[in-house]
């Protein structure tokens, strides 16, 4: 008899294949990923289903169905997880046809997300992208939920049936969760302004889930942040300073991991875990360069970023990770390309290849982005003039008779910032 783990779920990933961009294997294997990523799963096996026609009822053809229904049955699924979206009423036909559970594509992002969350706006925002979804998911499902509960309503006023009761539950929940949000916004708006205050430039790391982010994090500040071969082991932006070898310090943001395909619904919550992206001096792009998916990673990770609105000023260092797992003829070749361009760089933070070039590199980019310019302030602009010592930008400094000529070398964010105050 085969000895399971306590408290395990066997499940199974399917991957409707609709024939779109993606390459159906890569993306099961991804699936496949995720899936393990959530613990209490075992995953026993994945198919990729080929799917030229999605049937409204039942997704899958009848042939499928039955194909499918006598693996689980054997196999004793409980969970199937289907690597796309499912309706609520596809999702009601198929676990009384399999006898299993479903979770769609969104359900399983969702269930990850919340078991990664480590800041109380990681969890908020989770709580408020589950409501989110619930809620359509409860409008989709009126006559589904209405036979479940037996629209009795007594949860609501006369008349009420049970869905409107549901949905006013889960819309107070969420104006809940959004006062919620918008305190610890404000509380993370004050930490933001007291960072503005130290004289750091802060450097963004940014990439593809599994790409790599953690461990270079890791590696450049000596830190302890968790890495483990899960998807979106980083929910949270995790700040680090670091003092670069010609004795400068940054900030090191590392995000959360981008990934392709993420449903609406978390882009809209996940956007405020990249503000600090936003407001990088220089972003770091982390990549899988042994990935197959690399160039389709690389282009979602661009778009997402184009989309959240970085500013085509911030300067950006591409680092091809991983280059100890190619061949050494492949690897050869990819640091022969990266040697001709300065915006591309080599690496593995796993062996520490390329690893203090890159903080030298870093500390260059740095620099090179700065501008000069003069600022006259006036005597009363003391605190402001206070700030552009602080942030250790003022090359020199004369006397007038209305107040001080200042010489400034900086960044553009620093100079953006300096704008606000
Ligand atoms: P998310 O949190 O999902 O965004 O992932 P991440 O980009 O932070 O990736 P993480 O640092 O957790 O690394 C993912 C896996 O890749 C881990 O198993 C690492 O040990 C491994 N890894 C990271 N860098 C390298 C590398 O340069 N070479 C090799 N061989 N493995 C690496």
């Amino acid at each position: 008899m085969e000895v399971e783990e306590a408290g395990t779920t066997r499940a199974w990933v399917l991957h409707p294949d609709l024939k779109d961009s993606r390459p159906a294997a890569f993306a099961l294997d991804e699936a496949v990923a995720l899936a393990e990523a959530l613990p209490g799963l075992e995953v026993c096996g994945a198919t990729i289903v080929p799917l030229p026609k999605a049937r409204a009822g039942t997704l899958f053809g009848t042939g499928k169905l039955a194909e499918l229904r006598q693996i689980f049955k054997a196999e004793e699924i409980e969970l199937v997880l289907i690597d796309g979206p499912v309706t609520p009423v596809q999702q009601r036909n198929l676990e009384k046809e399999w006898k299993v559970k479903i979770l769609d594509r969104t359900g399983l992002i969702l269930e990850i997300f919340s078991d990664r969350a480590a800041t109380r706006e990681g969890v908020l925002q989770v709580e408020l992208a589950a409501l989110s979804y619930q809620r359509t998911r409860l409008v989709r499902a009126w006559t589904h939920l209405e036979r479940q509960r037996g629209g009795l309503g007594f949860v609501g006023g006369p008349g009420e049936t049970q869905i409107e009761a549901d949905r006013r539950a889960i819309d107070e929940a969420i104006t809940r969760i959004r006062r919620q949000l918008d305190k610890t916004v404000k509380t993370r708006e004050l930490h933001r302004a007291a960072r503005a205050k130290v004289p750091y430039p802060v450097v963004a790391l940014v990439g593809y889930t599994n790409a790599g982010k953690s461990t270079l994090f890791n590696r450049l500040t000596g830190a302890e942040v968790m890495a483990k071969d899960m998807l979106f082991a980083t929910l949270d932006p995790t700040m680090r300073s670091v003092t670069l070898p010609d004795g400068f310090d940054i900030i090191l943001s590392d995000t959360v991991g981008f990934i392709s395909n993420l449903p609406t619904q978390l882009v809209a919550a996940f956007r405020a875990t990249l503000e600090e992206v936003l407001s990088a001096d220089l972003i770091l792009h982390v990549r899988d360069i042994s990935h197959p998916e690399t160039e389709n990673q690389s282009k979602d990770v661009m778009t997402i970023l184009t989309d959240l609105g970085i500013s085509e000023e911030t300067p950006l260092l591409e680092v091809w990770n991983k280059i100890d797992l190619l061949p050494t003829d492949q690897a050869e070749a990819l640091r022969n390309t990266a040697d001709r361009d300065p915006s591309l760089f080599v690496a593995s933070a796993l062996t520490g290849e390329g690893i203090d070039p890159l903080l030298d590199v870093i500390s260059g980019r740095l620099e090179e982005a700065k501008t000069s310019e003069t600022l006259t302030l006036a005597f009363k602009d003391g605190k402001r003039r206070a700030w552009l010592f602080a942030q250790e930008v003022v090359t020199s400094e004369r006397q007038t008779e209305t107040g001080f000529d200042l010489d400034v070398t900086w960044t553009a964010t620093q100079k953006a910032r300096f704008a606000k105050l």
